[in-house]
């Protein structure tokens, strides 16, 4: 089975977006695939972070990444700080990433423009991802388009090393949800969802009361016109409301706007907002029962965390010998 490796910074709440176009993905995942999925918290420290609320949002993410279906018994989920590969690794391919590569990352671009100051941490911060992916021999890498240019970059940097040291790492590549998978923000239809800091009322939260999501969808942006047709560029809003319902109802775009031809959008909003709800409630109770059980969560991370190092300390060890490094007890490269 073909190996996946994805990760999620514990930044922020998830929302709907998130769990449509990355975390039900990996719930199908898991059977069809040898799949790791990562709370990256390592990468949270490069931006200005707050201890307290680090701690409760990586339990938070790991504890909704179950709820939402990641079963520890079908995949790997674990917290990257808990696998010390994962720093060990980026220091060894700091030196095979270059300045200039780093610099053009867009990504670090945005992330930095107009910072007063701007850490090494988030110039570093595709390095690290990379050792992510290849610290497991990864053959697919499940991201949103936003991660494109680092999944290149990460096969650059396996290629470089592979070519200057002998075949090491597993080159991987990146994979992206179908078409019909990015949902957009309700208020504003041509951005993508995101953060609910940045635009509260047009984000459903995975983990927002019932009462809330309806509302939201309900007061949606749509288009000019009456009639629910699917076209992205004329008709962004009512096109996102017939992506979320073909996503929820697993059925195709095609069949959402028949099913809602000829129907007023006020049809379609309450007609997206029942699924939505439905959608998310078996996650938001989950949630409650495991959010429940702090101890449990932790024993199942220890054992994520246990099986992930087993997989990462061969690939680790094995970088580090062709690379010269001198092997405690005196092994080499050349032995
Ligand atoms: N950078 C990714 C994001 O912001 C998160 C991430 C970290 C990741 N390491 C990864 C994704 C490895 C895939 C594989 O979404």
């Amino acid at each position: 089975m073909p190996r996946v490796f994805s990760g999620i910074k514990p930044t922020g709440d998830m929302h709907l977006g998130n769990y449509i176009g990355a975390v039900s993905r990996w719930v199908e995942d898991q059977d069809r695939h040898d799949a790791l999925f990562c709370v990256v918290d390592l990468h949270a420290l490069t931006v200005p972070w707050n201890p307290a609320e680090l701690t409760a949002r990586t339990r938070e993410v790991a504890t909704l990444l179950m709820a939402a279906g990641l079963d520890p018994d079908r995949c790997t989920l674990f917290v990257q700080s808990h696998v010390p590969e994962h720093s060990i690794l980026t220091w060894l391919l700091n030196n095979l990433a270059t300045y200039g590569e780093l610099h053009r990352m867009t990504q670090f671009k945005d992330k930095s423009k107009g910072q007063e100051s701007v850490s090494v941490g988030l110039f570093d911060y595709p390095v690290l991802m990379a050792s992510d992916i290849l610290l497991y021999d990864t053959d697919e890498v499940p991201v949103g388009d936003d991660q494109r240019q680092h999944v290149e970059l990460t096969r650059d940097i396996a290629q470089r090393f592979n070519h200057r040291f002998g075949d090491t790492f597993v080159v991987p590549k990146a994979t992206f949800p179908p078409a019909g998978a990015r949902i957009m923000d309700l208020q504003n239809p041509t951005a993508k969802m995101s953060k609910s800091d940045v635009s509260p009322e047009g984000t459903v939260l995975v983990l927002d009361d019932p009462k809330v999501v309806a509302k939201k969808i309900k007061r949606a942006v749509t288009d000019s016109g009456s009639e629910a047709r699917y076209d992205p560029e004329t008709k962004p809003g009512v096109s996102n409301l017939l992506e979320l319902h073909a996503a929820l109802t697993g059925g195709t775009i095609a069949a959402s706007e028949r099913e809602f031809a000829g129907l007023q959008y006020g049809a379609l909003k309450t007609a997206v907002a029942e699924v939505t709800v439905e959608a998310l409630r078996p996650v938001r109770e989950r949630y409650a029962e495991l959010a429940a059980d702090p101890a449990e969560l932790d024993r199942l991370l220890a054992i994520g965390a246990e099986k992930a190092r087993s997989m990462a300390a061969p690939v680790l060890e094995r970088a580090y010998r062709h690379a010269g490094l001198l092997m405690p007890g005196g092994a080499s490269a050349t032995t």
